[in-house]
């Protein structure tokens, strides 16, 4: 376990199950469609790389990066588009694929952003979920685990842009931070 990690919170194995419990549920929900996913930079890779080789409906992919954060451990509740998807999204299914949803403020930004460009559908999949820390509502079409209200890293997750390469998913040290 890394130094910085209080304790692991999801073990390796147990992302995998998430993962595989997840793209069961896409592959049922949009057989005979093709899906576009919007990877959500950079926490997403890791997930939607994973993710994307479990799924046996037709899929095309796509990144965006949005900023909400800086290097603190709190959402700014403002949201930029730093880089946007790089195909026409008109009349497309798309998964938009996420890392880790704590207020709510991203994805409400990247919805609305979404259907008014003229989707067929916009769904949402997220590794996990921080429900205790929500601020705006949002419909969560597939999750891989709900997390009590502590600052994760690993698998994707950064906290100023270190531990993505973790393997797991970690609670971060508050002396680290605080
Ligand atoms: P929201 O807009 O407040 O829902 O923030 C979502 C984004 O905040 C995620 O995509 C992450 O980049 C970041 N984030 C929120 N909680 C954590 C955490 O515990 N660890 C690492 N990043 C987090
Ligand atoms: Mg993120």
């Amino acid at each position: 376990m890394h130094k910085d990690c209080e304790r692991i919170l999801i073990s390796e194995s147990e992302i995998k199950n998430m993962v595989k419990n997840i793209a069961t549920k896409i592959n049922k929900d949009y057989q005979g469609k093709e899906i576009l996913l919007v990877g959500l930079l950079k926490g997403s890779v890791v997930f939607m790389a994973d993710l994307m080789k479990e799924l046996e409906v037709d899929c095309k992919i796509d990144f965006m990066c949005v900023s909400s954060y800086g290097t603190s451990t709190e959402s700014s509740g403002r949201v930029n588009i730093i880089k946007d998807v790089s195909q026409p999204v008109e009349g497309r299914d798309v998964l938009i694929v996420e890392d880790i949803i704590d207020s709510g403020n991203t994805l409400a930004f990247i919805l609305k952003y979404f259907e008014a460009k003229g989707v067929n559908s916009v769904k949402i999949c997220t590794l996990l979920s921080k429900p205790d820390r929500r601020v705006v509502e949002i419909p969560v079409d597939y999750i891989g685990a709900e997390i009590p209200d502590e600052f994760v890293i690993g698998y994707g997750l950064d906290f100023a842009e270190n531990y993505r390469s973790l393997p797991y998913v970690g609670i971060l040290k508050r002396s680290v931070y605080s």
